[in-house]
């Protein structure tokens, strides 16, 4: 048995790429180590979303260059969205590299291996998998299904479009299939997964939609939850919003990035709403769906956004009451129309200072979010422990702690919550 690493970086679909990546690999005597040391086969599986990210990767790389001098016979790979959308020759650049494949090569692996040569294989066409490739999970809680890749939006400061292609949908019968298969196997959570998961099925024939799919998911037998993300708000839709309200499996939660709040800088960011548009989906749901948690995406500094545009951002996440948000200061990437905007980058120190302004609004907001539920009974998803304390998540995505010695990792038990912090709700058995 010879053994595999793979360092993922970046979002849940290299995530699920990279159980796929294990997957493959064990038809060909490879097995996982959580050890970087131990391993014969080292892959990078990146993230470009921002500069950071890259970075972080060649660092990897370079770490891992060192040890081949001591293990001549050590395979090291780099595969993932940095491999997609780049023109560089990575070969060349990094000398220890042996293999770069991108997002869409992950099939090719049993051919890859078998060269001898050094060898780069990104397919620049967009290609939808062999549906019925042999898929091993590994053993947990939650299991993702990618159910759309790609992204035909073209936010101007996004590089997914190019790394990850159009927007293809799987069929909806494989991954009912696949659903029942995952729920077989004793997994308790499945959580769809899209760049834009909102936009299933416009490529398909029929039209099937999300709201189509959780429902007929959500018929499945068995106790399990249903999550589904990241949702592009104009594509959710009101079949979408009643779905998640009536049907029991499925988590109420969205995550719905904004990006901004201001409407000038959406327009500039090719997103196709306003901050109202975004504001009346958000009440829409909230009015519909009792409990709802409600997350997004922010960016600051995108280039040419002054104080006052960006206090707009501000006051959306205030006013609408969102929940959460994750942040990131505007980084300017390959291939994208706002890196051309050079005249209007905002100086690093502006966005640093707006970074830390909206990381403790978010801040704010996520501790009086959480201390709404102070009092009330939440069903709890267990998904780790440390000796008798239990963490685990309510279907709206709260994390809560509690202390039991009767219960382990994947029962759903009922928790009274006692009190709540910024990150997390504690809680009692009841
Ligand atoms: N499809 C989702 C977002 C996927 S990318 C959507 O449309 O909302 C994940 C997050 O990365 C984005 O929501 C955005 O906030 C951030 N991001 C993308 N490009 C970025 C860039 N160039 N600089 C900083 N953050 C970026
Ligand atoms: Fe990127 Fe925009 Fe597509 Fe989201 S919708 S992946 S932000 S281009
Ligand atoms: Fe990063 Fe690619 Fe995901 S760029 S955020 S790993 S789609």
């Amino acid at each position: 048995m010879k053994h595999v690493y793979i360092e993922t970086l970046g979002c849940q679909m290299n995530k699920s790429d990279t159980e796929r990546i294990y997957s493959i690999l064990s038809y060909f005597d490879y097995e996982k180590t959580e050890d970087p040391k131990n391993a014969d086969f080292l892959i990078v599986n990146t993230c470009s979303i921002r500069q950071l990210s890259e970075e972080k990767a060649f660092s990897r790389l370079g770490v891992w260059g060192k040890w081949k001098k001591d293990k001549p016979n050590l395979k090291i790979a780099l595969c993932g969205c940095l491999a997609q959308h780049t023109d560089e020759d990575l070969l060349k650049r990094f000398p220890y590299l042996d293999l770069v494949f991108g997002t869409q090569n992950i099939y090719e692996l049993p051919k890859l291996l078998k060269e001898e040569k050094r060898i780069m294989a990104v397919r620049k066409k967009d290609y939808v998998p062999e549906e019925n490739v042999g898929f091993k999970r590994e053993k947990s809680v939650n299991a993702w299904i990618p159910i759309i890749e790609g992204c035909n939006n073209f936010c101007t400061y996004c590089i997914v479009p190019f790394t990850r292609g159009r927007e293809r949908s799987r069929a909806p019968e494989i991954i009912i299939n696949e659903a029942k298969q995952i729920i077989k196997e004793g997994f308790k959570e499945i959580t769809l997964l899209g760049q834009n998961v909102d936009s299933y099925g416009k490529d398909l024939k029929d039209k099937p939609t999300l709201a189509c799919l959780l429902r007929e998911i959500n018929k499945l037998e068995g106790k399990f939850r249903i999550r589904f993300v990241t949702s592009y708000p104009t594509d959710i839709t009101d079949e979408l919003i009643e779905t998640v309200k009536n049907s029991d499996k499925v988590c109420k939660y969205f995550h719905i990035p904004a990006q901004s709040g201001n409407s000038e800088i959406l327009k500039k960011m090719n997103r196709k709403y306003t901050r109202e548009q975004y504001a009346d989906i958000v009440r829409k749901i909230r009015r519909e769906i009792e409990d709802v948690t409600i997350t997004s995406d922010f960016i600051v500094g995108f280039p040419s956004e002054t104080e006052e545009q960006f206090q707009d951002t501000l006051s959306l996440i205030d006013e609408y009451e969102l929940d959460y948000s994750n942040i990131a200061s505007y980084s300017p990437r390959p291939h994208t129309v706002a890196a051309k905007m050079t005249k209007d980058f905002i100086d690093e120190k502006i966005k640093d200072a707006r970074f830390q302004k909206l990381n403790d609004k978010v801040k704010e907001m996520h501790l009086k979010s959480n201390k709404k539920f102070v009092g009330k009974s939440m069903e709890v998803l267990i998904e780790d422990n440390k000796g008798d304390v239990m963490k685990g998540r309510t279907g709206n995505n709260k994390i809560v702690h509690f202390k039991s010695d009767k219960h382990k990792i994947g029962d759903f038990v009922t928790v009274k919550i006692e009190s709540a912090s910024t990150w997390h709700l504690r809680g009692k058995i009841e």
